[in-house]
């Protein structure tokens, strides 16, 4: 009995140890909506992502605390998760638009990632764009 409970005592620690789940943790990252289709107003949003979490993490966590942004996805069996809308607006296949994934770098270089959504690791303070784009 008194082992049991030594033993579940220490994996509770191991636990605690291995999943971070102070603020501290938190890498911070801004979120940027445009839209080169219809010029319409930039939005950028704070968030964070957990150390080394992936990105859809951070636009699900901003989802639930800002009524102001949503996203929508789907699974795709060979790449994983790809954006399909943002704040209401849907890429559109016969119309060629599209929600394009890009990253500004801290040192002010934007890049096209190589890996999704669900992949994708921001760095801190990194600008993550979500850009309405045509193809
Ligand atoms: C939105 O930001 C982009 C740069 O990411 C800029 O080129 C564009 O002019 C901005 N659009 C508006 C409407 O301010
Ligand atoms: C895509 O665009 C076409 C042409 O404008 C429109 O008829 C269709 O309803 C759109 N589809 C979606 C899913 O919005
Ligand atoms: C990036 O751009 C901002 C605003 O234009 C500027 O303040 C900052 O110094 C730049 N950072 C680097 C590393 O060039």
């Amino acid at each position: 009995m008194k082992t049991s409970a030594l033993l579940s005592m220490a994996l509770l620690l191991l636990l605690v140890s291995v999943v971070p789940t102070t603020s501290s943790d938190q890498t911070p990252i801004t979120i940027k909506v445009t839209n080169a289709v219809t010029n319409s107003p930039n939005k950028t949003y704070s968030t964070q992502v957990a150390f080394r979490g992936i990105l859809i993490g951070a636009l699900r966590r901003l989802q639930e605390s800002s009524p102001c942004f949503t996203f929508t996805y789907s699974e795709h069996p060979d790449y994983g998760p790809f954006l399909e809308s943002v704040n209401g607006l849907a890429g559109n296949f016969s119309e060629r638009t599209y929600w394009e994934l890009l990253v500004k770098k801290t040192n002010n270089h934007t890049i096209r990632p190589d890996v999704g959504i669900g992949c994708y690791i921001p760095n801190a303070n990194e600008q993550i764009i979500l850009k309405y784009n045509k193809y």
